[in-house]
């Protein structure tokens, strides 16, 4: 049975909030922060392997009860249990969405699962175990240098990020790369630097049906063999949710998942093979063990010292009682250079909607624009617009304790930078000169992991997911499926025979004309 939710517009703290909002236009935080000597500690918190500081936020302890008490109203919880118990809470495709059980420990039960649970996780835990033994047999393989994931949208994003950010866990001597592009240069440019006998191709595709990549898999099938290549059956393995599709292809190594799995949350399954072959299965299952912890925290922690929920509700109230339409990341580590367009697949895939689960639409914004790059280089870049641009607009910054280099220097210099970034926006600085005036009171959030390790990355990757979750659930819509790709993804085959010297009847002017210049 669905469980029951009220849109938080229709919530009786929402008006609350509004004239909240309203009186609160003035704030200052700098004012707040010297008024209430409690105010750091109020707004920050440890979570598994993520300590979050989001006092440099516009809000103050009020709205954030209020903001709590919209999501008790809402019946936020009773929508998160139907989630990790195995409802069908995708109500559009009638699915489960059961990510958080690619990460339970073997053989546990949690209050409520449905009774197919116990037996999927069984599943799940034998993919899994069979994955890891591949990966180990790939890592050990000395034949095997060079590994390529062609993969796009989820089956791309969550696994490259990952093998990025743990760079510092991987073994030497083999080379990960990620094709997802249907643009023949990416594929062209990773092919000429291989040689077919020393490498191992990954096809991850959830459907085995996406255009990109199943266009680039062929490309590489017929390069494998025009290069001489032996034993398709060795060097090609397909990650996928549709097994049979896989083998109608010819793959015979193949590692499956179910459509309870969404594309931007597959990294836990046997999307995340190449992972597993850079850091390893041990390494593979911290990851595991990471998110899991923060599983447990969202389930079990008090709504108002539950981070993804914290997080959430300062979203809806920038969204959508402060007005803020994009939310900046910058985070503080080279490695995690791709989690701003991975956190964007997650966000606005996700809560990018304009109506609501039952199809009706919504009177208020849903997902801001993620965009972002690592600092220190976005503060040579991009940040003037944050400290001294027109619009205001938050700012989020990942930084981590412990540095996994030999090079100290560096990483103080690193950790100031990003402090003083973030206390460059709320604290600003005056000037009668007004190009060298900073008004300050900009708000920021602030994240720190002890160290970029499996573990920490899957807790705070874990955080992330339930975040959006929580804003979609209270925004009332369906954060899992995508309907908006499909128009282009249609439109786009269409306009092959255009491209081809078909007729061009019935097309827009503009469209027309570009195909007429293009061919
Ligand atoms: O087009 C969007 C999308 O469906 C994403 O949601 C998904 O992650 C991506 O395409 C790739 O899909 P697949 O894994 O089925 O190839």
């Amino acid at each position: 049975m669905a469980a029951p939710f009220l849109r938080c517009d229709q919530s009786a703290a929402w008006p609350q909030l509004q004239a909240h909002a309203q009186q609160l236009q003035d704030l200052d935080m700098r004012r707040a922060f010297a008024q209430d000597g409690g105010r750091f500690a109020h707004f920050s918190q440890q979570a598994p392997g993520v300590f979050a500081d989001l006092s440099k936020n516009l809000w103050q302890p009020q709205t954030e009860a209020l903001l709590l008490a919209m999501a008790a109203e809402c019946g936020l919880a009773a929508q998160r249990d139907a989630m990790f118990a195995g409802e069908a809470i995708n109500r559009t495709e009638d699915r489960a969405v059961l990510h958080t059980l690619l990460r339970r420990p073997r053989g546990l039960a949690l209050a409520g699962d449905q009774p197919w649970l116990a037996q999927a996780l069984h599943e799940v835990h034998a993919t899994l175990d069979a994955m890891l033994a591949f990966a180990e047999q790939v890592r050990a393989d000395a034949a095997i240098t060079d590994i390529v994931n062609i993969g796009i949208g989820g089956s791309d994003l969550g696994p490259q990020m990952v093998v990025r950010a743990l760079d510092a866990y991987t073994q030497p001597g083999q080379r990960l790369h990620f094709v997802s592009n249907i643009d023949g240069h990416e594929l062209q440019s990773v092919l000429r630097r291989l040689r077919p006998e020393n490498t191992l191709f990954l096809v991850a595709s959830k459907t085995f049906t996406t255009l990109e990549t199943m266009t680039n898999a062929r490309s590489a099938l017929a390069w494998f063999q025009a290069q001489g290549g032996q034993d398709v059956a060795r060097h090609f393995a397909a990650l996928t949710a549709c097994p049979e599709k896989a083998a109608a292809w010819g793959i015979r190594t193949t590692f499956g998942f179910w459509d309870w799995v969404g594309g931007r949350y597959s990294l836990w399954s046997a999307i995340g093979l190449p992972i597993a072959i850079a850091i390893g299965s041990a390494g593979f299952r911290q990851l595991l063990a990471g998110a899991h912890a923060m599983d447990m925290h969202f389930c079990q922690a008090p709504l108002a010292a539950n981070l993804p929920l914290r997080l959430a509700l300062l979203d809806i109230w920038y969204r959508n009682f402060l007005g803020f339409g994009s939310r900046c990341i910058a985070p503080y580590h080279a490695g995690l250079q791709r989690l701003p367009a991975y956190l964007q697949q997650l966000e606005m895939e996700s809560n990018g909607k304009g109506v609501d689960m039952a199809g009706q639409p919504l009177p208020m914004a849903t997902a801001p624009i993620l965009w972002g790059e690592p600092g220190c280089n976005g503060q040579h870049a991009f940040f003037q617009m944050l400290h001294q641009g027109r619009d205001r607009l938050p700012l989020e910054i990942i930084a981590v304790h412990q540095a996994a280099h030999a090079l100290p220097g560096h990483h103080r210099l690193l950790l100031a930078n990003a402090l003083a970034q973030a206390q460059a926006l709320l604290v600003g600085r005056s000037s009668a000169c007004g190009h060298r005036h900073f008004p300050g009171n900009r708000p920021s959030s602030f994240f720190v992991l002890d160290a970029l390790t499996p573990e920490t990355l899957g807790a705070y990757l874990a955080l992330q997911e339930h975040r959006v979750f929580c804003s979609g659930a209270l925004w009332g819509i369906n954060s899992f499926d995508q309907w908006g790709v499909e128009l282009g993804k249609q439109l786009a085959l269409e306009l092959v025979a255009g491209l081809e010297g078909g007729a061009l009847d019935g097309l827009d002017a503009s469209t027309a004309g570009l195909i007429a210049h293009l061919i």
